[in-house]
């Protein structure tokens, strides 16, 4: 395993309007001799989702998901069962009592520093309840535990309520792809920085 492993849970404090969200992190296997810890906590105006790794059990279930969320491009059954094993691949999923409610997948190259988010999606039922918003942050915050110094991903050009999103928080667009898509559709790549040096304090505070 060459990606680094995180998870977040929710600490909630009573009536205190904000929650905190407890992000734990490690890398392990030949990115890092042994196992290592670091806590961070982060303040957010919004509910804060559980996140957890994905594991094979999820399958069926990010199938269903991927069916709900996406019109077309799906990640196969075939490729999900592919992602939950490579060793460059991270599939974070956020759930509540009803199944899962979201998912985002992380794609690493070591030889690059580039990250890849290859999908993000939550289910119509559990939307703008700012999991999304959670998924993309432990994203980011996974790429720079892999030493990724970049993280880039894709969307459709006319999926505007991605783009509102990506550009809230920090993403910059950077190259239009026609015909990308299986209809056809434009794509547009978007990328963001991400700031080691940010991510280190604030696992310090
Ligand atoms: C895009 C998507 C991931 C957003 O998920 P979500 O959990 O509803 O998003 P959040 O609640 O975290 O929203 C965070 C911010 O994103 C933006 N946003 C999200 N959905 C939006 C919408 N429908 N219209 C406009 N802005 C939107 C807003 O800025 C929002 O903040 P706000 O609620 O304070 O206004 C979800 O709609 C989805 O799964 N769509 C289908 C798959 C997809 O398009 N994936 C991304 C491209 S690969």
């Amino acid at each position: 395993m060459s990606v680094s492993r995180m998870m977040a849970g929710i600490l909630q404090q009573g009536t205190h309007p904000f929650p905190y969200a407890i992000l734990i992190c490690w890398g392990a296997g030949n990115a890092l001799p042994s196992r290592s810890l670091s806590i961070s906590i982060c303040l957010s105006h919004m509910t804060v989702p559980y996140l957890r790794e994905a594991s094979s059990a999820d399958l069926p279930a990010l199938v269903d998901l991927e069916n709900a969320a996406f019109a077309g491009d799906r990640i196969s059954r075939r490729d999900w069962r592919h992602l939950l094993t490579s060793p460059s691949a991270l599939v974070i999923v956020s759930d509540d009592a009803a199944g899962l409610t979201g998912c985002s997948v992380i794609l690493t190259n070591r030889r690059t520093a580039v990250a890849r988010l290859y999908s993000l999606a939550v289910a119509p039922r559990a939307r703008r309840q700012g999991i999304a918003q959670a998924l993309l942050q432990q994203a980011i915050a996974s790429s720079a535990g892999t030493g990724a110094h970049l993280l880039r991903l894709e969307t459709r050009s006319d999926n505007l309520p991605a783009q509102a999103l990506f550009s809230r928080h920090g993403f910059r667009p950077f190259k239009r792809v026609a015909n990308y898509y299986e209809d056809g559709a434009e794509a547009i790549r978007f990328q963001r920085l991400i700031d080691h040096d940010c991510l280190r304090q604030s696992a310090l505070q």
